[in-house]
């Protein structure tokens, strides 16, 4: 059986001034009327599953417990992280969790705040997945790459073993640019989704070969764990002494039992301003509008309102975003630096 994992941990800093750190990506309806918590949520249905468990940080435990009741949703819990120790950590926490329940379920690793524009293609590249996963692989879902990203994972494709899966002969994580480029050369690479399925005991085992202080630290914090309604509140201090690093350097850049699945769904990780107006609806000009906007001869632009009327004349590639307390008007090439503009407010307080 399958319980969908959801790390919904991270701070989503490149989304400013419509993300803070209170309120991040996940928690927001960037396409649609449904957060992007939500919509990971929903597009499960059709695909035979258990309740969800959510992974968070504590201070994200009301936005998310309302998200999920807004929203219909049954979780079988949400694992609060007093600190984020990035992905490993958390799917630690959640693979002992399910361990505790006695069961040894498919954990189906998902990232809250991706967009899916084709949710049959991926519940399609999941229900190939399980038997793989059954068979004790991790499985990752492989996305054909377009340019020469460096902020993702790649997956040298190797033997086809089975319908629709293929070995993992590589897996590099955040490669350097030149490297990324020889990659999307070759075409024996797919992108790294984000998105696992394995046995949560296969994924405890390799962890434990491979990274043992974060096995035993997010052991202990589980097995002291305290319920409170639906929050499961982990150890602090034992979480504490966990290392931090990612699944995809932790895990999958390790283990010899990795297989990729391919996942052909109109994937985005919406990874800044720019990622989300190349997945939004637009107008004949190319413009995608959010709240109350008159544009005039504007083209291929992202202009977002949350209350105040924005009018915009003449303008091309731009990103503007107005929110109560702040605007961003940035070209469309530099949206990464927002980033910049989000750390100069942390450090001025
Ligand atoms: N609960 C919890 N705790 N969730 C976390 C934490 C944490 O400490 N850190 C990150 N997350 C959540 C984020 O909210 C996001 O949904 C997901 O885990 C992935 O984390 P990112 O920080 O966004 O990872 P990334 O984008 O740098 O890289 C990963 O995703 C890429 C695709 O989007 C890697 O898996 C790459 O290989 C992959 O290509
Ligand atoms: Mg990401």
């Amino acid at each position: 059986m399958i319980v969908p994992i959801i790390m919904a941990g991270g701070s989503g800093t490149r989304m400013w001034p419509l993300s803070r750190q209170l309120f991040p990506k996940q928690f927001l309806r960037l396409c649609g009327v449904n957060s992007m918590l939500q919509d990971t949520v929903y597009r499960l249905k059709g695909l035979e599953h258990q309740p969800p468990l959510v992974i968070c940080n504590e201070e994200h435990r009301f936005s998310v417990a309302e998200q999920l009741r807004v929203g219909g949703v049954i979780s079988s819990g949400i694992i609060l992280e007093p600190i984020g120790k990035n992905t490993a950590p958390a799917i630690t926490l959640a693979a002992f969790h399910a361990m505790a329940q006695g069961q040894d379920p498919l954990l189906l690793v998902l990232a809250a705040d991706h967009v899916i524009k084709d949710p049959a293609a991926f519940r399609q590249s999941v229900a190939l997945a399980v038997p793989c996963a059954q068979q004790g692989k991790l499985v990752t879902f492989g996305i054909v790459p377009n340019s020469p990203e460096t902020g993702y994972g790649y997956i040298k494709r190797g033997e086809e073993q089975g319908e629709g899966s293929f070995v993992v002969s590589r897996f590099v994580e955040k490669p350097d640019k030149a490297t990324a480029e020889s990659y999307i050369t070759s075409g024996d690479y797919f992108w790294n989704s984000g998105m696992f399925l394995f046995k949560a005991s296969r994924y405890l085992a390799e962890l434990e070969a491979h990274c043992p202080e974060i096995y035993n630290a997010c052991h202990k914090a589980v097995s002291q764990a305290k319920a409170d309604l639906d929050f499961i509140r982990i150890d602090a201090a034992a979480f504490a002494a966990s290392p931090e690093d990612s699944i995809d350097y932790a895990v999958m850049e390790k283990t010899a039992n990795a297989v990729v699945v391919p996942m052909d769904c109109q994937w985005s990780d919406v990874g800044s301003w720019s990622a989300l107006w190349e997945v939004s609806e637009k107008d004949v000009n190319g413009n995608a509008i959010h709240g109350d906007v008159i544009n005039l001869d504007c083209w291929n632009s992202y202009i977002h309102s949350e209350e105040r009327l924005i009018a915009a004349i003449g303008v091309e590639d731009l990103v503007i975003v107005d929110t109560k307390d702040a605007t961003l008007v940035a070209k469309k090439s530099d949206v990464q630096l927002v980033k910049k503009v989000v750390e100069q407010l942390k450090a001025e307080g």
